[in-house]
């Protein structure tokens, strides 16, 4: 791994009695594409949620560029460079596309404003192949349009990392294509993404490493040839009964 741009250390999230992440510790280099993977309810959007500043760790810290970053309030999170999709997508569904877009740009970590902000924002949609929709309502928008235009948005704040929690889920065979080729295109341009999916051939096609998680701890760590042929990990995936 080149430089670390962000360290999680002994991180750990309660939900009441639930242990919903637990110890975990990894690093993220710059300009890696790092694929957070594992079965359902094993924490990966929790762990998603503790980066951005959703939710607050019960203990650990997360640190960007050396600085800790876990005791800061979201939107101070954002500001700083990372950001995020959701697993269900979020647009501001009175403004148009463009608009939305204009919103990552403002009050991203690269703040633009007026017509800089503006033509960013086109600059953006063309970059995700949403340029001509640009004045179209929300509501218009197909699943992968909303889709390309939560990804815009993202993009329009400039990010250090950016976080994308299953953002090929839901898309059929073709889109999934157009998807992947889009992440694989940032990915050219040298981003740092942290990447949860279920798309084993998105993993094994985008990250440059894997974290495995499983009930809330790492159970592997390495390149996806590596981690998906790992006993632990084939076992975690397929449930304790059929290994
Ligand atoms: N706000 C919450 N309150 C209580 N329990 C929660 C909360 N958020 C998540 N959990 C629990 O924490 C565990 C991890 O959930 P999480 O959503 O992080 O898993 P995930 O790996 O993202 O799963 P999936 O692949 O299904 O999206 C689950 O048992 C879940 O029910
Ligand atoms: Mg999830």
């Amino acid at each position: 791994m080149v430089r670390s741009i962000l360290s999680v250390q002994d991180l750990t999230k309660t939900f009441g009695g639930l242990v919903a992440v637990n110890g975990m510790n990894f690093d993220v280099g710059e300009h890696e594409v790092l694929g957070l993977i594992g079965p359902n309810g094993s924490g990966k959007t929790t762990m998603m949620n503790l980066i951005s500043g959703a939710l607050k760790p019960t203990s650990g810290s997360i640190s960007l560029q050396g600085t800790r970053i876990s005791d800061l309030p979201a939107q101070e999170i954002n500001r700083k460079g990372v950001a995020r999709t959701f697993q269900l997508v979020r647009l501001l569904p009175s403004l148009n596309v463009i608009e939305n877009v204009i919103a990552g740009a403002v009050f991203g970590h690269r703040k633009r404003w007026g017509a800089e902000a503006e033509n960013y924002a086109k600059e953006m949609l063309e970059r995700v192949g949403l340029q001509v929709a640009a004045h179209a309502p929300v509501s218009t928008l197909t699943y992968i349009d909303q889709k390309r235009l939560e990804l815009a948005r993202v993009l329009a704040s400039d990010p250090k990392i950016l976080l994308l929690d299953e953002w090929l889920a839901g898309l059929n065979p073709t889109e999934l294509e157009t998807g992947i080729a889009l992440i694989r295109d940032l990915r050219g341009e040298g981003r740092t993404i942290i990447l949860v999916e279920h798309v084993m051939d998105a993993i094994r096609s985008l990250c440059d490493r894997c974290v495995v998680m499983n009930s809330g701890t790492k159970i592997a760590e390495g390149t996806p040839a590596e981690v998906l042929a790992d006993r632990e990990v084939i076992r975690a995936y397929l449930g304790d009964d059929d290994a």
